[in-house]
């Protein structure tokens, strides 16, 4: 008689083996909008880790922990959406695709497409994205196109090219990046066992605040969940038009990827924040920084603009708004090898020695 079929995990790898993680679409296909057999575009993007931090639930007196979507294959969690979009976008026969970015989305909408043997045009404001991020877009193959002028403009004409053109837009006003990024939520609870008590997490063009509050609520719905978290948004204080309830003409922070003036889903963004009990609100470029530094001083290397969650989290803490022993999650968005300039500035430079034993003993303070 043949030895029974080993067990197999959900995802059908072998039960005690690595578990090879697929790709959002073919870990959650039964929650995405695609056929059986429409092939996915994926770098096996999601599965990303959720770390507990010690130092920041002692400093708030909270379980935290940090969703690192740094971890994804462009760095970001762009990718989470822009496999939907650019599966969906190939699969409707496209050759090409288009987007605004302040780095990130034309990082990964380029990486996709290449994937996919598609085209895509990407529009930048000129000297205001990240050079990790352009650099990216260009070595993928992308026609990169710097304006001069902001996101909000370039995202302005991005829609109006996908209207008149043979172009298909993957900003995150395309519905199937929002569905891509839904997996973000649902990661969080498959780990958790439960949804975080106060969800935190950065806010520019709103897609993502808009697309975790769509994943937990349909958890809930499904019954995987019985309660939904309290959804925390951060802008920076310079581009923080939903604070104000108003436009921003000339967004500005150091936080260059939320560096926005006019989101594509303000109005999303705020359902999320009432319906939650939650809100949005905005911290500083220096808290902006000195929470970069914080986290990065315990190991986990994020982008600024990711850093807006962590300055939102101990705002939180400082105003007495957070309960002790909550679960908080805060999402750190992107990686922050992105930017390396930001994180060099102000930081010394390493000293250099002599190639020898006791000068490096004597510089390393072991002598
Ligand atoms: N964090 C990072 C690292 C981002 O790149 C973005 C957006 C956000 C947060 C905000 O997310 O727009 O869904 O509210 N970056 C876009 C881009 C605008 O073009 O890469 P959001």
């Amino acid at each position: 008689m043949s030895a029974p079929a080993p067990p197999t995990t959900s995802t059908g790898s072998p039960a005690g083996g690595a578990h090879a993680w697929r790709g959002i679409i073919e870990e959650y296909r039964h929650r995405m909008p695609v056929a059986d057999d429409t092939p996915a575009v994926t770098l096996r993007e999601g599965g990303t880790p959720l770390i507990h931090s010690e130092h920041l639930s002692e400093l708030t007196g909270c379980e935290v922990h940090v969703k690192f979507d740094g971890a994804n294959p462009t760095g970001s969690f762009k990718d989470r959406g822009m496999t939907m979009a650019i599966t969906k976008a190939k699969e409707a026969g496209n050759e090409a695709v288009i987007c605004a970015s302040t780095g990130n989305t034309s990082a990964s909408a380029a990486a996709y497409a290449a994937k996919a043997g598609m085209t895509a045009g990407v529009l930048v404001p000129a000297g205001k994205i990240a050079m990790g991020k352009l650099a990216q877009a260009v070595v993928h193959g992308a026609q990169v196109i710097q304006i001069d002028g902001n996101f909000d403009q370039a995202l302005t004409i991005c829609r109006e090219l996908a209207e008149t053109e043979p172009v298909e837009l993957v900003n995150s006003v395309n519905p199937y990046r929002i569905d891509g990024q839904r997996s973000a939520a649902w990661e969080v609870v498959d780990h958790l066992g439960r949804a975080p008590d106060v969800h935190v997490m950065p806010v520019g063009n709103a897609g993502n605040i808009t697309a975790y509050w769509r994943g937990y609520r349909e958890y809930r719905d499904d019954g995987i969940i019985d309660a939904l978290p309290v959804m925390r948004g951060y802008q920076a204080a310079g581009s923080a038009p939903i604070v104000q309830g108003a436009k921003v003409e000339k967004p500005q922070t150091i936080a260059t990827a939320i560096r926005i003036g006019n989101p594509a889903s303000w109005s999303q963004a705020l359902v999320a924040a009432e319906e939650s009990n939650g809100s949005i609100r905005s911290v500083t470029d220096d808290q902006i920084l000195q929470a970069f530094r914080l986290i990065a001083r315990h190991g986990v290397f994020a982008e600024m603009a990711s850093a807006a969650s962590i300055a939102g989290l101990l705002q939180l803490h400082e105003d007495g708004e957070l309960e002790p022993g909550q679960t908080v999650v805060c999402v750190l968005t992107g990686h922050g090898l992105k930017d390396p300039e930001w994180a060099m500035s102000g930081v010394d430079e390493p000293v250099t020695i002599p190639a020898d034993l006791d000068a490096a003993a004597e510089a390393l303070g072991l002598r």
